[in-house]
């Protein structure tokens, strides 16, 4: 748990592995407000209809070591790609957590069964002006490491001209069951945020407007609300816990609009508040303002890749080229602008009209054919298989981790926005040139080295269809 700067009143709260372990060892301090109709905060528990009609897309997402713990919400946007918040990518101590310790769990309405998938994840990426103490641009893409064993349908994103379809800046978009909007989570249901429930619960949020978000005056933020990355939703109460807000562990989780056809949008996620329940609104991620960050993240990107984004070099290079300690010039890494997905032309309100159609609806197995127990959200359409798609990403961070006297460890970043990266190249340069030294399927490997000696490497992510991506950076690597 952490206090940031965003003013005396506000605390935000870090659920990531603090949550996890006070809802582990059944730690909870007193209620101080025990809601009439347990939830989310003044919600209501999603039964599995309105699980089947809204929530299908929902993640937790979890630690590895302790799987059936929330650390926080989250949302599948396709097959292999989810979306939550940056913030609970850190874990107590406020270091980033590495891929491998975090899982997500897709398909499940309660927290403490087996139900539905729980998948690994390859990699994180943090959206890049993620500011800890401001949560601007509170927003990560997890890439999972398979595709989910149970039918999902991703949610489909809004970009920053679906705005005015929802209603923002005008704000109160108000809620319809079929309008919302809706956010759903398993963060605490008491304004003290200590009680968390197994099952899913969900509330109907009405978006404020962008000067009640800013306003210093309650139910507002004042200059902590940034309207470029944020957005703000709930029904503000009079004292902590008679409002309708997110809590404590719902963070990452999605705040959802109707999009008049019986699908949904995702438009916020979940990122921090004063309080819960309390006189402010909830804080959310505005989705749609990273549009063309997330497309790019995505498993099957629909944009083309980055003019500036390397082929993937298949020859080592040749002698002296990248001498010395210098790093090549960053690529492989997308960073062009992506191609946002089409809009509606016009402006039109959620109720009775038709937003831009839904992207496809994944089924699993990537081609084994519908699975039993399909989604009976919608159709159920086999993904078109990403055809030969851009190589990986090159990897990053390549260092030395440790030494001995006649041993180094060298390790490197996986590459970020890719799942189907199967292998490492570590390559070392000979007086012949940049030799093949080992393919690894990890993210560090053990050298011996002659002490008084150097070798200089590089590395290359291969992925399952034999691609590779650009080299790294030259590492000179000298034993103890
Ligand atoms: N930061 C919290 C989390 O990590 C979410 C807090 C939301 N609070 C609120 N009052 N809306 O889960």
């Amino acid at each position: 748990m952490r206090r940031s700067r965003l003013g005396t009143a506000a605390v935000v709260t870090f659920t990531a592995l603090s949550v996890a372990a006070s809802v582990a060892h059944g730690r909870s301090a007193p209620a101080r407000f025990v809601p009439e109709h347990p939830a989310i905060i003044n919600g209501a528990v999603v039964t599995a209809a309105d699980y089947a009609a809204r929530w299908n897309a929902m993640a937790a997402v979890v630690a590895s070591a302790n799987g059936v713990t929330a650390l926080c919400g989250g949302v599948v946007i396709d097959e292999r790609t989810v979306l939550t918040a940056a913030h609970c990518t850190y874990g107590i101590s406020g270091a980033p957590l590495a891929a491998s310790s975090v899982n997500v769990v897709v398909g499940r309405r309660v927290a403490n069964t087996t139900d539905g998938d729980k998948v690994s994840v390859l990699s994180i990426t943090r959206h890049p002006a993620f500011n800890h103490t401001t949560l601007h641009d509170d927003i990560a893409v997890l890439r999972l490491t398979r595709t989910p064993t149970v039918a999902i349908t991703p949610i489909t994103t809004t970009s920053a001209a679906d705005e005015s379809w929802w209603g923002a800046g005008a704000g109160l978009l108000r809620g319809t069951s079929a309008v919302g909007p809706w956010i759903a989570g398993w963060g605490a249901v008491n304004g003290a945020g200590s009680s968390f429930p197994a099952e899913l619960h969900e509330a109907q949020v009405p978006i404020g407007s962008d000067a009640s978000c800013a306003s210093a005056a309650a139910p507002g933020h004042g200059a902590n609300f940034d309207g470029d990355s944020m957005l703000c939703a709930g029904v503000p109460g009079t004292a902590t816990g008679t409002g309708v807000d997110a809590c404590q562990g719902d963070s990452g989780g999605p705040l959802i609009v109707g999009d008049g056809a019986g699908g949904w949008r995702l438009v916020g996620l979940t990122s921090w508040g004063q309080d819960c329940g309390g006189r402010y609104y909830g804080v959310y991620t505005r989705v749609g303002r990273f549009a063309s960050w997330i497309e790019p993240l995505r498993y099957h990107a629909s944009a083309t890749p980055p003019v500036d984004s390397a082929p993937p070099s298949v020859t080592p290079p040749a002698p002296g080229t990248g001498s010395g300690s210098g790093t090549p010039p960053a690529s492989g890494t997308p960073t062009g602008p992506a191609t946002p997905p089409p809009n509606p032309a016009g402006t039109t309100p959620p109720a009775g009209t038709t937003p831009p159609p839904a992207s496809g609806t994944i089924a699993p197995g990537e081609g084994d054919g519908p699975a039993p127990g399909a989604s009976t959200i919608g159709p159920i359409t086999i993904p078109a298989v990403a055809a030969a798609g851009r190589p990986p990403s090159r990897p990053t961070m390549f260092r030395v981790v440790s030494r001995s006297s006649d041993r180094v460890t060298i390790a490197w970043r996986a590459a970020t926005d890719d799942g189907r990266v199967t292998s490492y190249r570590v390559l070392v340069r000979t007086a012949r040139g940049w030799r093949l030294f080992r393919t690894v399927t990890g993210t560090r490997l053990g050298v011996r080295i002659a002490h008084g000696r150097t070798s200089t490497f590089r590395i290359q992510a291969v992925d399952d269809g034999g691609q590779r991506s650009a080299l790294s950076g030259v590492l000179i690597a000298r034993p103890a």
